[in-house]
């Protein structure tokens, strides 16, 4: 496959440059190639100029159930004939709202919000409140969003402000430990009596995809319960992703409060907060969590019919073959070509970059990776047809089947040997 040109999509990011900063609506997009997408459908992407691309970068996450999966949408499309949002309590979300909890298993209440930002924020809020203390603690290299308290960038080894404009106080609000070291964990809550919560990605997806050491969240459940602190799991992409139950259940550990997004919902701007009932009632008065779209009708509708469909035909087993077949060809090809691609993670969602094949445990190890090397190599994917994020994590979708590992395989020996021959 030669390399593809795109004289469309230039015109148009052409365009968009001089409608939007960058041409683009999200800063993380940025770093891709400026490609227009006329549409998707499974783990497929059709660009505008006629090219289509293996997707493995989702949406960032959401298409688990693959582009436009038809149950999903042909629910959202019924169900917003009944209006969008009324600001008021609707005939869904009793409904969207047991599946949740019952897929969950562990959790007593929940609260729908739109974006895995806002909704980290109410559940440290709600920790605060429940706890009267003030501060939290997060992992290095962890992301919970694009908000002044939780964005930030390892500079010599300190948390520092990741963008202009940012309030750096806001990050004093929280104590950073490296993800996996249990015994960093229990000595700054030793160390201090103000921690309202442990807000953790149980995998740290953002960050080389690193899962937890063996006990580690054990040992983070135990901490926090030994210090009276909210346990939070960020499970924005692990969530539904993992297994049903996320990575709660795949890891046998049950937090206080989660946040979910990402794959709950077939591709809508949907996410949820889950917790138990002595915590989560709190938003019934004291704690305010608010948003005029919060369970809006299609909201409701994607949830229900994702989470009908991840239950009755669970695509985890599928999911992990695909994603095991794919890291070993990947692997393979690497190998033929001399290429030190490296890769760790999770079949569902694992990392890819150039540099010490030495598997990381935490935010620091990204060091020893050529993340922007990789960068660049994301774009030599993109021109042979696979689409994927620039920082190097590639998610499988239940759409993902055999036709599809056979293109990615033939389309990334080709990205190898354009890259091996540079
Ligand atoms: C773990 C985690 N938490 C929170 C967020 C923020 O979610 P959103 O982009 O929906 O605001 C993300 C987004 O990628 C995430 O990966």
């Amino acid at each position: 496959m030669s390399t593809l040109t795109r004289a469309r999509s230039a015109e148009l990011f052409e365009r968009a440059c001089s409608l939007t900063p960058g041409g683009v609506h999200s800063n993380v997009r940025l770093a891709s190639p400026p490609v227009f997408f006329e549409r998707g459908s499974g783990a497929w992407l059709y660009d505008t100029d006629g090219h289509d691309y293996v997707d493995y970068l989702l949406g960032q996450g959401p298409n688990f159930l693959g582009h436009a999966p038809p149950s999903v949408t042909e629910a959202v499309a019924r169900e917003m004939r009944r209006g969008s949002v009324f600001g008021a309590q609707h005939v869904l979300e009793n409904q969207a709202g047991e599946l949740l909890l019952d897929s969950l298993g562990w959790a007593d209440k929940v609260r729908f919000g739109v974006t895995g930002t806002e909704t980290d924020q109410a559940a440290l809020r709600l920790a605060r409140a429940a706890t009267g203390r003030t501060k939290f603690v997060r992992c290095g290299g962890a992301y919970h969003g694009w908000l002044d308290n939780v964005l930030s960038t390892t500079v010599d080894g300190q948390s520092e402000p990741a963008s202009a404009g940012q309030l750096p106080h806001h990050l004093q609000d929280s104590y950073v430990v490296p993800f996996n070291d249990a015994a960093a964990l229990d000595t700054v809550l030793t160390e201090h009596d103000d921690i309202a919560a442990v807000i953790v990605e149980p995998v740290m997806c953002n960050t080389g995809v690193i899962p937890p050491v063996p006990g580690y969240l054990e040992n983070v459940r135990r901490l926090c319960d030994q210090r009276g602190v909210v346990l939070i799991f960020d499970e924005v992409i692990t969530g539904f992703r993992l297994a049903l139950g996320g990575a709660a259940e795949r890891f046998g550990v049950t937090p206080d409060l989660a946040v979910y997004g990402k794959a709950m919902a077939g591709g809508w701007p949907v996410a949820a907060l889950a917790g138990k009932a002595s915590l989560m009632d709190m938003l019934a008065g004291a704690v305010t969590h608010a948003g005029t779209f919060n369970s809006s009708i299609p909201a409701c509708a994607a949830v229900i019919a994702s989470l009908s469909l991840l239950r009755e035909h669970p695509p985890y087993a599928g999911v992990e073959a695909h994603g095991s077949k794919l890291m070993e060809s990947i692997e393979k090809l690497a190998a033929r070509h001399g290429v030190p691609l490296r890769i760790q993670g999770l079949p569902a969602a694992f990392h890819v970059s150039f540099g010490d094949s030495e598997v990381i445990h935490d935010h620091t190890g990204l060091a020893k990776l050529d993340l922007a090397g990789y960068a660049e190599f994301a774009k030599t994917l993109a021109n042979h047809g696979v689409w994927v994020a620039p920082r190097g994590v590639w998610y499988v979708s239940a759409a993902h089947g055999d036709d599809e590992l056979r293109a990615a395989t033939e389309r990334i020996d080709a990205a190898l040997a354009s890259h091996a021959e540079r």
